[in-house]
């Protein structure tokens, strides 16, 4: 009989108890490759529906299907081993009602493996995320923010920045942690806005563009990596991966053009005759 140790991944409940501890980090990826490079690094992965922009060029996430998701949620699976892995749920997957809510969140954890799924929306999602924490659904929040409302919005511009604007996050947000869910995403909202939520909400908040004062921070990877040509003002980029390509791209166009690659080392030789 063979025993197989597996390291346990991070879950939902290590990631609600942290509250006001440790700073959660966290990323984003869509990729089996990246998903190992940042496993070991980060308490979770985010497989935001954020890859209808970063990966695919379109201008908003709607138009991102479950399809999409589960494919790069099963990626993501499989090159990590030790982070909680959360999927997005996209637009049109989980509004209509709570019983289509759990039928496709359920279909996100069957076929992806991953710990928890995460969607957009404080008070008008609040019955939904009850009922699918009741049913064994861990639930990510996400407030603030929400690009899945583009349309509605107009643009995606940063919240709360006026006293007058704070009651209905307020309002989003503890109707998300009242609810059930182990932590709850606030994009892009002022600082003492986002101070005030994290002091009255009993699960972490996670911040994007919402101050330190949150319980911990969300980036999208290829934003931070300096790979995305847009970027939103609240991302700092701690490398400038899209000039390494480059570079490595001219070299490799020089060398062909030059016939200088493929080297011999690069090439097969033939099998020695067998006398
Ligand atoms: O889709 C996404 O990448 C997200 C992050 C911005 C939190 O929801």
């Amino acid at each position: 009989m063979s025993i197989q140790i597996q390291a346990k991944r991070i879950s939902a409940p290590d990631i609600r108890g942290r509250k006001g501890a440790e700073p959660v980090v966290a990323l984003t990826s869509y990729h089996a490759h990246t998903a190992r490079i940042i496993d070991p690094l980060v308490d979770f992965i985010l497989v935001g529906d954020s890859l209808g922009m970063v990966m695919h060029g379109l201008e908003t996430t709607i138009p991102v299907t479950l399809d999409m998701m589960i494919l790069q949620g099963r990626a993501v699976m499989r090159g990590s081993a030790r982070a909680l892995v959360v999927v997005d749920m996209p637009f049109g997957s989980y509004e209509e009602s709570r019983e289509q809510a759990f039928r496709n969140a359920a279909r996100v954890l069957k076929e992806t493996g991953c710990g928890a799924i995460k969607l957009e929306g404080g008070e008008r999602m609040a019955e939904t995320i009850r009922f699918l924490t009741e049913r064994g659904v861990p639930v990510m929040g996400h407030v603030g923010l929400t690009p899945q409302s583009v349309m509605a919005l107009g643009s995606f511009k940063a919240q709360g920045r006026d006293t007058k604007d704070w009651a209905p996050i307020e309002r989003d947000a503890k109707a998300v942690a009242e609810a059930g869910a182990f932590a709850m995403v606030v994009e892009a909202v002022s600082e003492p806005l986002a101070a005030k939520i994290t002091a009255e909400v009993a699960i972490p908040t996670i911040g994007i563009g919402a101050s330190p004062v949150c319980d911990g921070q969300i980036l999208v990877l290829e934003d931070m990596l300096g790979l995305s040509e847009r970027v939103p003002k609240f991302v700092k980029r701690f490398g400038s991966v899209a000039d390494h390509i480059r570079e490595a791209v001219e070299a490799y166009v020089g060398e062909v053009r030059g016939r200088s690659f493929p080297a011999a080392e690069h090439t097969y030789a033939m099998k020695k005759p067998s006398s």
